[in-house]
């Protein structure tokens, strides 16, 4: 294929305004998926992804089409739509020269089409704006069309009006891409330079990578090395997506395709690297970064019994998924266990959902905590730690304030997109959040665009939920990673009769210290057994006392119902307690049973 009859491009939206049904109805008009199969969205391969209605991972596929006498190779592909995923997203964008950003005519521009607008943006795409759902009764393309001329500068002519699902005016998109997007600058005559923008994990061929040719050529039986980790490897099979894989054993600059080499898991083969020919290294594609994590939370099984198994799931999940940290933990309460590292709450979710439904796990999923860093303030410290900033991602290993000058969050720009009416809440809720305004614009009459920079950690629990609902569902949230700020956070103990309870150490910010800790005391109350003491529940930050809870004395005794009877059913029931109490966990003389413990940790 000559390279300029190839044209690279990928589909961007906000959740559900039709990108997957887009991407099936191009797949159809191509001929590259039969009509008359039933293809609910090819594209979204995981089970997972096709339940949530949401794309997680990139998947591509290469599409041949006939225009004024020409064939045409257009390479569609797909971009996960969530901002935990932004890095990916990007990386998926820098193999394009255009992007086609769906807005649904109903709800208009959302938050997430804001943010990957500039990702595409940033990367100077050609940006297609298609107005999506024409044939919804309350569609409102006109409106859309101005919401886009006011908030990306694009003029409303430009906006291509469709209905995915019926398939209306869809050709017309198709020869958008081939008319507005450039075909791809690459140089076929130079050594190869390819970049990896996704990597799958298949049990029987290993890793398959997908890769975009900036330069050069590949074929199957050449030596490649990978900038990052220069490992070298001999390619066993290169080819197309089509969309499945389709071997092509060569595939040129300006194509996108697939490549197995024998990288045993994903970590050889991250998104971003660049791949070259042994003995003609070429300046890395620039930006690569390895995956960082923002959330962690701990990740254990429900019953010890079932280590193992978790343990081969999780490495299996892993092999799939580079962007995931392992660190093996262990807590007095809840056993061995993980500390495992996300790219952000939806990624955690999704990750435990498949641990759940593909791997029948049963897991304790502890409330995630964000990656803290402290600045250590001597050169002694320095030189003990290794390190001038120590990242904190376990509460039990914060250091203390006399050790260090200052302590810092990550911090997010969020953007927020809602119909005017909730704007009032919207705003408390955000400062309540520890938040700052950054930006406040109307879009048009009626719906307005926030910006704020919020504490990564203010949002990683509830603050989707709160928004949702304090809009009946009407606001969008989106968001991009800002870096740190200085922040005043504590280390808060919880003491149960003065003994220390190791599992429920906290970081939080001095402002928040006092609901928090309240919020522990009470859920602790609520969740443990009476005992035959009083039982005093306290959240200390240093010597202080910031909350207090008591749960009364009681005397539980298992053989009141046995009215004298039967010894052996009295017998049966002392074992019995006996053995529950093997599940407890002894602090000080107070027994705490694991499911007490499981109340607090857990997300609620
Ligand atoms: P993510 O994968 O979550 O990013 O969603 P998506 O953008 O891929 O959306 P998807 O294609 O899954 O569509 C979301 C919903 O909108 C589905 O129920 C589709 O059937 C519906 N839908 C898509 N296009 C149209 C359309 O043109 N008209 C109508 N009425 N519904 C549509």
């Amino acid at each position: 294929f000559p390279v300029e009859d190839i044209r690279n491009f990928s589909i961007i939206a906000h959740v559900d305004h039709g990108k997957s049904t887009l991407a099936d109805r191009l797949l159809e008009l191509t001929g590259t998926i039969d009509k008359t199969k039933n293809n609910k969205q090819v594209l979204d391969k995981l089970q997972v992804e096709r339940e949530r209605g949401i794309t997680v991972k990139a998947q591509t596929a290469s599409l041949f089409y006939n225009f004024e006498g020409k064939r045409y190779l257009l390479n569609l592909i797909d971009t996960p739509g969530h901002v935990d995923f932004s890095y990916e997203v990007s990386r998926s964008l820098s193999a394009c020269q255009g992007v086609l950003l769906v807005v649904d005519a109903n709800e208009g521009i959302q938050a997430q089409t804001v943010a990957n607008f500039f990702l595409a943006f940033e990367a100077q795409l050609s940006v297609i704006p298609v107005i999506n759902k024409i044939d919804l009764k309350n569609a409102d393309p006109k409106r859309v069309e101005k919401q886009i001329e006011k908030v990306f500068d694009i003029p409303g002519d430009e906006c291509i009006k469709i209905s995915a699902k019926l398939g209306t005016n869809v050709e017309s998109v198709l020869q958008a891409v081939i008319e507005r997007i450039p075909p791809p600058k690459v140089y076929r005559k130079n050594p190869l330079r390819a970049l990896v923008f996704d990597s799958t994990f298949d049990q029987y061929r290993g890793v398959i990578a997908n890769i975009a040719l900036f330069d050069g050529v590949v074929s199957k039986g050449d030596k490649i090395v990978s900038a990052h980790t220069k490992k070298t490897y001999e390619v066993n099979e290169v080819g197309i997506l089509n969309p499945n894989e389709q071997s092509t054993h060569k595939l040129y600059a300006g194509q996108v395709g697939f490549l197995i080499a024998g990288m045993k898991d994903v970590t050889e083969a991250q998104i971003g690297d660049t791949l070259h020919l042994h003995n003609h290294p070429v300046e890395p594609l620039p930006g690569f970064k390895s995956a960082k994590p923002m959330v962690f939370a701990g990740v254990y099984p429900v019953d010890q019994s079932e280590y193992n198994t978790l343990k081969s799931a999780i490495g299996k999940l892993t092999l799939n998924d580079s962007s995931v940290t392992v660190h093996r933990d262990s807590s007095l309460a809840l056993g061995a266990g993980w500390r495992l590292g996300f790219l952000g709450l939806l990624h955690m979710e999704v990750f435990n959902q498949r641990l759940e439904q593909e791997y029948n796990a049963s897991v304790i999923l502890t409330t995630p905590t964000v990656p803290y860093k402290a600045v250590l303030s001597s050169a002694k410290l320095i030189k003990e730690y290794k390190e001038k900033e120590i990242t904190v991602i376990n509460p039990a290993q914060f250091p203390d304030k006399s050790k260090v000058t200052e302590y810092l969050e990550p911090v997010v720009l969020g953007t927020v997109i809602t119909p005017d009416e909730y704007t009032g809440k919207i705003i408390a809720l955000c400062q309540a959040r520890r938040a700052v305004q950054k930006n406040m614009i109307f879009i048009d009459q009626n719906r307005v665009m926030l910006k704020y920079l919020f504490p990564l950690n203010e949002i990683v629990v509830d603050f989707y939920d709160s928004l949702k609902s304090l809009s009946s569902g009407y606001a969008s949230f989106d968001y991009e990673d800002a870096g740190y700020q200085a922040a005043e956070l504590v280390k808060m103990d919880i003491l149960l009769n003065g003994n220390f309870v190791e599992e429920l150490v906290t970081i939080v910010h001095k402002e928040k210290a006092y609901s928090v800790g309240k919020n522990i005391c009470e859920r602790l109350k609520d969740s443990l057994p009476r005992q035959l003491f009083e039982i005093a529940i306290q959240a200390v930050i240093g010597s202080k006392v910031i909350a207090r809870e008591t749960v009364k004395a009681y005397r539980k005794n298992v053989l009141a119902k046995c009215y004298g009877g039967d010894i052996t059913r009295k017998m049966k029931l002392l074992k019995r307690q006996t053995e529950g109490k093997k599940k407890l966990r002894k602090i000080g003389n107070i027994e705490v049973p694991k499911d007490a413990f499981i109340k607090v940790l857990k997300t609620q």
